[in-house]
């Protein structure tokens, strides 16, 4: 009999002492990151004017187990382990037979599981001497995580914020400017993509693909300055793979094995790392349903290719062989602005191709009806993010409901909604709507991929 506690705590102690890199258990070798001038596999060579070179050893790494360095995991120590919690209140609302866990990320400092590479980051490039980190942010989760690492090992961090929410969303760039950072709005004078930007379009509101060009751009043209991305690449969601491993050995705890993983995608990291743990059992032999979410505006699993692609807008970064909606395509100004991002980390991609990993798209409204169930239920307020995750998996519970059966379900609980709650107020007043992305327009991207000769193929 599975245990009837809420929260479910591991010791400091406990800690897990090793990232899990799944790349050497793969059902099928990644393809490599191709350089776009040369159309060759790119090399180490290639990545170090923007990464250390100890990330970029991550991001090839073929060995299953990583070390996590001890001033890392003292560092983790401020909110590390995370709470696994049982949704008691949840699960007798919705009358389901299901037991219903959650993996609360969203109790670090900054508020999301972000800093959990965060902290790793700015541990290597501190490391290796960098004195200034240049990052691009949507919503602001993942620039308020990287200015709260570097105010830690006293990096300066310089953050380009899509312009849209830089306007709409003042309380991330308080949090980032109170941590020490420098946040201006992208695109920005700052640089040549976001000039060439403002050149064509004087009120272009931003993306995270023409942020991530500027961040680049910054960090290729500053001495002492390196790049770090939140997302997609597989050292980060190496690093957040401490996320599962706490989960399962919290499951064990009170005698549960999971029987579907859930969690939301943008570029993946949240949803990798409590999965991926996960993934290794199902590759293994054992009947796990691995659910990733993403927002029907923006469906890169559900409606994109699986192809090589540019990770932004002005074609800055290596080639990716990614599902992708295609680098020019803007997505509607749904409020999960974290999960607005055309392309998905290429570990998910492949295992979504393989059938490992099952996708699913959900509209904005139902995905605040969940959060607003949550909050009436288990009293948190989770992020627009987190909400597409919540929506999944009371739709899990909820087919528990109609079988009667006693499923064990564990969702990543990626973030909190306090400085969402403007989405809040206009769902609440009826002001929010659903966005259909519009075929056309992703046609129209995906005829700019670049043609790629696939290294094997
Ligand atoms: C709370 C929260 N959840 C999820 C995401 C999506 O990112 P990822 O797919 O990298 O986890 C974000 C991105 O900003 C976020 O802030």
């Amino acid at each position: 009999m599975p245990s009837e506690d809420t929260k479910i705590l591991l010791r400091e102690s406990e800690l897990p002492q090793r990232w899990y890199n799944i790349n050497p258990d793969l059902p099928a070798p990644l393809a490599p990151p191709i350089h776009p001038g040369t159309g060759q596999p790119i090399g180490p060579a290639d990545l170090a004017p923007i990464f250390p070179m100890e990330l970029i050893k991550q991001e090839v790494s073929m060995e299953p187990w990583i070390e996590i360095p001890d001033e890392i995991r003292e560092i983790y120590k401020l909110w590390r382990p995370s709470p696994l919690y049982r949704a008691h209140r949840l699960e007798k609302h919705l009358g389901t037979p299901a037991r219903i866990y959650y993996k609360n990320e969203s109790v670090s400092p900054p508020g999301s599981h972000k800093p959990n590479t965060a902290v790793a980051q700015a541990y290597y490039n501190k490391q290796e001497g960098v004195t200034r980190i240049a990052t691009e942010t949507g919503a602001g989760q993942w620039g308020s995580a990287l200015s709260f690492a570097c105010c830690l090992f006293g990096i300066e961090c310089m953050v380009y914020m899509v312009k849209i929410s830089y306007e709409q969303k003042p309380y991330r760039r308080i949090l980032m400017e109170t941590w020490g950072a420098n946040c201006i709005p992208s695109p920005s004078d700052t640089t040549n993509a976001g000039r060439s930007i403002l050149e064509k379009d004087p009120n272009s509101p931003g993306s995270l693909g023409i942020a991530i060009s500027e961040a680049v751009e910054d960090a290729a043209t500053h001495e002492g300055t390196k790049y770090s991305l939140g997302s997609v690449l597989n050292h980060v969601l190496l690093h957040q793979t401490i996320v599962g491993l706490e989960a399962k050995e919290q499951l064990k705890l009170v005698g549960e094995e999971a029987d579907a993983v859930i969690g939301c995608t943008g570029g993946g990291s949240n949803f990798a790392g409590c999965a991926f743990p996960f993934v290794k059992d199902k590759l293994d032999g054992k009947d796990i349903d691995i659910i990733a979410v993403e927002p029907k505006s923006c469906p890169t699993l559900t409606a994109g290719e699986f192809r090589y692609d540019f990770g932004d807008t002005a074609q800055l970064t290596p080639l990716l062989k990614m599902f992708t909606l295609g680098h020019t395509f803007v997505p509607e100004p749904i409020h999960a602005g974290g999960l607005r991002y055309h392309g998905m980390a290429p570990l998910i991609s492949l295992l979504v191709d393989q059938k490992v990993i099952e996708p699913r798209a959900y509209h904005q409204l139902s995905t605040f009806e969940a959060a607003i169930t949550w909050a009436r239920t288990e009293g948190t307020v989770p992020a627009p993010e987190t909400a597409h995750a919540l929506r999944a998996i009371i739709d899990e519970a909820l087919k528990c409901k109609d079988t009667g059966e006693e499923k064990c379900l564990l969702v990543n609980y990626s973030g909190h909604g306090f400085l969402d709650l403007a989405a809040y107020e206009r769902y609440l007043g009826g002001h929010l709507e659903d966005h259909e992305y519009s075929r056309e327009a992703v046609a129209a991207a995906l005829k700019g991929l670049p043609q790629v000769n696939e290294p094997g193929a």
